[in-house]
């Protein structure tokens, strides 16, 4: 039988699929993959796809907290007796929020106007700063879903 909170840890899972998956997709094999591509081809894509991945990405950063925090207080009981796994993940979770906050924020703003002006070198300039924060963020993506998924077994 379903009760609330597997449909709560699978949503939590389901978010974290999706942002940390989308990260290693647009990382590791949509970057190489568009080398040959011109400047403005280049730039004008990757302006599409963050504008249809960063939707997806605000709908897991409030969903992956609030059923993070949902789990902490109804399974577990509350911070105090959940796991080491639990207070890491919530750290790590808190700072790729928080790096995505930043990201969105600025060097995303600011590239969204590189491009519609047409200031190629300008918007390369920006996507440089996205791309060195989405490889840190990818990083800690994995390393808080081994840690999520492995914790509970930690002796
Ligand atoms: C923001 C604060 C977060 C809180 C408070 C939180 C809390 C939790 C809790 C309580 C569990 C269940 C652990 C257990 O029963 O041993 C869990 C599981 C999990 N969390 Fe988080 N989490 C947070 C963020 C994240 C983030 C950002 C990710 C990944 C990007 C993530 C990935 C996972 C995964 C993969 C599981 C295991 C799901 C499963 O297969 O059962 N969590 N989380």
């Amino acid at each position: 039988m379903l009760n609330p909170l597997s449909i709560i840890i699978a949503l939590h899972a389901i978010c974290a699929v999706i942002w940390v998956g989308g990260m290693f997709f647009a990382y590791v094999i949509l970057r190489p993959s568009l080398g040959t591509l011109e400047p403005p081809q280049r730039l004008t894509l990757w302006n599409t796809v963050f504008t249809r991945f960063f939707i997806w990405v605000w709908i897991a950063i409030i969903i992956l907290p609030a059923s993070g925090y949902l789990l902490v207080f109804n399974q577990l009981g509350n911070f105090q007796s959940a796991g080491l796994h639990v207070h890491i993940m919530h750290i790590l979770g808190l700072t790729m929020v928080g790096l995505f906050l930043f990201l969105y924020f600025s060097p995303y703003r600011h590239f969204r106007v590189a491009v519609a002006a047409k200031d190629w070198p300008q918007a390369a300039q920006h996507l440089n700063s996205i791309r060195r924060v989405v490889s840190i963020n990818t990083l800690l993506g994995l390393a808080t879903v081994f840690i999520g998924a492995s914790g509970r077994f930690w002796i």
